[in-house]
């Protein structure tokens, strides 16, 4: 019989977990939750495709090519040395300047009052200091801000195709994922099916604008239905619902279109930053969590982002890249030429016959594959020595994710491989 946990939230590990043999035979080494975690498909995918991109870079080195001849779209990682004026506000943020430099440091208020500044620019609502805490990236901000306002039980309802971790950071808060396939074509949200997927238990809905992998900047027209929808919604379950808005791309947008937050339609919505994209060093882990000014519960919500940092573990960004935070606000990537690469990759591809549109932010091409087996297809560029990401890691199998981070040379290595690839796929399935 199944106990109350696994009853709440059906995600029984498939597998059986590994037993304690001094303990007794039902004693599992490991806690239900971390189980829980292994168990979920987009980890498990995530660790089978990163074996696999080992395996690839093993095979390049026995063939005398070397694991750096591999040319890498996947991840959104630096392919070049990191700005100059990047390292410069780390070294200068290194040098201690009292003895209390490198004492514990929760959320600093001088890194707060630049973030805030900053994100006025990109989102005009009248923010302040007061308003953000600093995090371990977008990811301790989006972690926080699904515990701050959902227990264990509730519903966090995100739309396919997602980036591949909220599965896990909703389960490791004890939350169900409910996942709705966003419209094709265009990956517009769904509104009426997001509106159907709402339960009585609906206590989040997480937004990615710009999104990853799609590229959608979603219209004010979208979020302002969407806005209604969880009015109204929020009124009849006499419970609020949240949008926990996942936005580190929110100053990649391309062709000098605007950005349009949720908080801006919805003031129940907690914004989640991150600079691992802006200034592509995402190794060095600082974001932060914003609640909306004005808000009238804001008092109430800091208190618990902030006991939430110190019991998650202190997710805290560390003090230098703290001191460095008004520094690095005033740096960026090249947008520019960021946009140029995109434009050359997106000719190309459509030119070869790949159904691709050109996305209006993020690092990511999101194309068709020209096969239905989207893995089957990502292991043939493999083959070829370009390495992309499978749709079905994104649980949208048929398609594929190519990451702009890469080089413009290494781009241009890859063109005739992307064009090898899709010959040889209509050769072996000719249009009828
Ligand atoms: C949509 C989205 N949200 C959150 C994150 C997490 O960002 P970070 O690793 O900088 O915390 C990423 C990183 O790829 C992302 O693409």
């Amino acid at each position: 019989m199944k106990d109350d946990h696994e009853q709440d939230h059906g995600q029984v590990p498939e597998q059986d977990p590994v037993r304690d043999p001094e303990a007794g035979a039902s004693a599992p080494v490991v806690s239900r939750r971390s189980q829980q975690i292994q168990a979920a498909a987009p980890f498990r995918m995530l660790f089978e495709f990163l074996r696999r991109r080992a395996a690839a870079e093993a095979e390049a080195d026995d063939q005398g090519r070397g694991e750096h001849d591999l040319l890498d779209f996947t991840f959104g990682d630096p392919h070049e040395l990191a700005m100059p004026a990047y390292v410069e506000a780390l070294r200068s943020a290194a040098v201690p300047r009292d003895e209390q430099w490198f004492a514990y440091m929760q959320s600093e208020q001088a890194a707060q009052d630049a973030a805030a500044a900053s994100l006025e620019r990109v989102v005009p609502l009248g923010w302040t200091g007061d308003d953000l805490r600093m995090t371990t990236g977008g990811f301790g901000a989006i972690t926080v801000a699904m515990k701050a306002v959902a227990d264990p039980g509730d519903e966090v309802v995100y739309t396919l195709p997602p980036w591949f971790l909220y599965e896990i950071l909703a389960v490791e808060a004890g939350l169900v994922p409910v996942k709705v396939p966003a419209l094709q074509p265009g990956f517009d949200l769904d509104l009426d099916a997001i509106a159907a997927a709402i339960t009585p238990r609906t206590r989040v809905v997480v937004v990615n604008t710009p999104n990853n992998p799609s590229g959608r900047v979603y219209p004010p027209a979208q979020l302002t239905a969407l806005a209604a929808i969880l009015e109204e919604a929020s009124a009849r379950n006499g419970r609020r619902i949240w949008i926990v808005s996942d936005e580190p791309y929110n100053r990649i947008v391309f062709d000098g279109k605007p950005f349009h937050s949720p908080t801006q339609f919805y003031r129940h919505t907690l914004l989640c930053y991150s600079y691992g994209k802006t200034l592509l060093a995402p190794g060095q882990r600082v974001g932060y969590l914003a609640v909306p000014p004005g808000l009238p519960e804001a008092d109430t919500l800091m208190g618990a982002i902030d006991s939430l940092q110190v019991a998650g573990g202190w997710l805290f960004p560390n003090a230098v890249m703290q001191y460095a935070v008004p520094d690095l606000e005033r740096l960026s990537i090249d947008i520019d030429a960021l946009q140029s690469k995109r434009d050359r990759l997106v000719g190309a591809l459509r030119e070869m016959g790949y159904d691709v549109a050109s996305p209006e932010g993020t690092f990511y091409l999101w194309p068709r594959s020209p096969v239905p087996d989207d893995e089957a297809f990502v292991a043939s560029l493999a083959r070829r020595g370009v390495l992309v990401m499978p749709g079905t890691l994104f649980e949208t199998p048929g398609w594929f994710r190519i990451c702009l981070t890469a080089t413009p040379a290494s781009i241009e290595a890859a063109i005739p491989h992307f064009r090898a690839a899709i010959n040889e796929a209509k050769r072996a399935d000719p249009p009828s």
